[in-house]
C-alpha cells in the first residue's frame, strides 16, 4: 500500500521538501530512517534518506533548504558536502564517492508515492 507524500508540482523545480515517515514505511523503505526529502527536478523526483553520509546530520539547514545555491546539487549545511541529485553521490567536500541513501519513489498522476 503506497501513500503521496505530496504532488509534484508541490514542490518548486529545483528545490527540495522534507518529510516524516510513519515508522512502518522507515522500516520498509529507509533503514528505519524516518526524515526524508524529495528534490524535484522538471518531471522527476529524487527521494533521499535525510542524513548525510558524512557524519550523520540533518542536510537542511532550515527546513526544506536543501540545495546548493545554484541548485544544481544537493547540499550538507554542517560542511557543504554536494552530492549529485540523480543518484546522491557525493562529488565534492568531505566524504567524496559517498552516497546518500535513496528513498524508492514512485510519480503516478503527479502524485509522489512512497
Ligand atoms: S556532515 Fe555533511 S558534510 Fe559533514
Amino acid at each position: 500500500m503506497s501513500r503521496a507524500l505530496c504532488r509534484l508540482d508541490d514542490i518548486p523545480d529545483g528545490e527540495g521538501r522534507g518529510f516524516t515517515l510513519a515508522p512502518a514505511e522507515a522500516e520498509a523503505l529507509a533503514g528505519g530512517e524516518r526524515d526524508v526529502f524529495v528534490v524535484r527536478r522538471g518531471g522527476h523526483a529524487y527521494g533521499y534518506v535525510n542524513s548525510c553520509p558524512h557524519v550523520g546530520t540533518p542536510l537542511d539547514w532550515e527546513p526544506d533548504r536543501f540545495m546548493s545555491r545554484d541548485r544544481a546539487h544537493v547540499q550538507c549545511a554542517t560542511h557543504g558536502a554536494l552530492f549529485r541529485i540523480e543518484d546522491g553521490v557525493c562529488v565534492a567536500g568531505p566524504c567524496p564517492g559517498k552516497k546518500l541513501r535513496r528513498l524508492p519513489l514512485d510519480l503516478r498522476d503527479g502524485e509522489i508515492l512512497v
